[in-house]
């Protein structure tokens, strides 16, 4: 009854200009590894659902991507949304298929766009939870130590005292303003929310009856088209009116029976540029780059990512992002990445 729903219809817009609208990061081999992250996370679940029970969730506009990258999943398991709403809608609806499918099914649902170095143990702690969810109505997330007061992430303030493994959520708090993460790094019990939710559906679906109805009424109108000739047809008309919301604000935030699962297995969010330096390959001045056709001098913890063929020379440049892509060059301080989606979308608009 294993599943596993890959979110994968982000934009990415901190990693432009190699990120784009039109083929956002998830598809794209970032760290030159020969496979997209979509290809890894997909990789990485091999051993937790059998492949037919793997589904990707994007939006319509990338269905081909999908389909050429991933060829041996069938149409059934790329479930695409007709607009951007964020990842409530995107959950409800797949979770709404499922259990159409499936009232048993327990997921895994997960995001596209991770570094997971230790797959092993990362497999092992998922399967540990998978039992726990079988048997449970909870929410499960998979806790990460946090090492800096990052406000991209989700904070969970857990239970210390519980003496499982799995400890009781006492308060899931989205994207804190600096100084409030700053008081939640020096309390110790808090962990970083990793993305990934484990639950059976149908404690997913009770969940939103109960925190977030109006996205529960929407997709529950749908009850008879899931998995018909006729739920195109429904979804294309409704999907769009659906409250545009993360499931970390619509859900994670609200509800009462949260748990997390503590645990290390070398995460890291993939989610801008400096992200990627930390876990890339670096050379003797801690410079990270794609190219070997790289001269530099005096020059240290750049970030260079070049197109195939180029050769560039750097001098006296240091702690820079450098990203010669098609028509964009990208020359950008790294303190000041959480810049870059704003710049993206000035650039557009040039
Ligand atoms: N299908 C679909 N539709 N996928 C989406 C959509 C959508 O509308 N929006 C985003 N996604 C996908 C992204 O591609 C990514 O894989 C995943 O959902 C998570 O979305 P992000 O936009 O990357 O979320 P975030 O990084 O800001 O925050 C989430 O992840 C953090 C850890 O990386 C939250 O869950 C935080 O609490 C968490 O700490
Ligand atoms: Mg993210």
């Amino acid at each position: 009854n294993n599943y596993v729903l890959i979110m994968a219809g982000g934009v990415g817009s901190r990693f432009w200009p190699k990120s784009r609208v039109e083929c956002p990061k998830q598809f794209i081999d970032i760290l030159g590894v020969g496979k997209s992250f979509l290809q890894l996370t997909v990789d990485r679940f091999k051993n937790v659902a059998p492949q037919e029970n793997i589904y990707i969730v994007t939006n319509e506009q990338y269905r081909d991507l999908v389909k050429e990258q991933l060829p041996h999943f069938t149409e059934e398991q790329i479930i695409c949304e007709p607009s951007r709403n964020n990842t409530a809608p995107c959950v409800a609806y797949a979770s709404f298929k499922l259990f159409a499918k499936n009232p048993k099914a327990n997921v895994v649902v997960a995001p596209s766009d991770h570094f997971i170095l230790k797959e092993d143990v990362f497999v092992e702690k998922i399967q540990a939870v998978l039992e726990f969810t079988a048997s449970n109505d909870a929410l499960l997330t998979l806790g990460i130590t946090p090492t800096r007061p990052d406000t991209g992430y989700g904070y969970i303030n857990y239970e210390k005292a519980d003496k499982g493994e799995i400890k009781k959520v006492i308060r899931f708090t989205e994207k804190p303003k600096l100084e409030k993460a700053k008081e939640f790094l020096i309390s110790g019990n808090y962990v970083w929310n990793a993305g990934i939710f484990i639950w059976n559906v149908k404690s997913a679906l009770k969940a939103f009856e109960q925190y977030s109805p109006e996205i529960y009424e929407l997709f529950n109108a749908g009850m008879g088209h899931y998995n018909t000739s006729s739920e195109k047809v429904f979804i294309d008309e409704y999907y769009p009116a659906s409250p545009n919301i993360s499931i970390d604000y619509a859900i994670m935030e609200k509800a009462d029976n949260v748990y997390t699962l503590p645990a290390d297995f070398g995460w890291s969010d993939l989610g801008t540029w400096a992200s990627l330096y930390e876990v890339a390959e670096k050379d003797e001045n801690q410079n990270v780059s794609n190219s070997d056709q790289i001269l530099s001098f005096e020059a240290e913890g750049n970030i260079i990512h070049l197109p195939e063929g180029k050769k560039a020379v750097v001098k006296g440049l240091n702690n820079f992002i450098v990203v010669d892509d098609k028509d964009v060059l990208l020359i950008y301080p790294k303190e000041l990445e959480q810049e870059i989606k704003a710049v993206s979308e000035q650039v557009a608009s040039m």
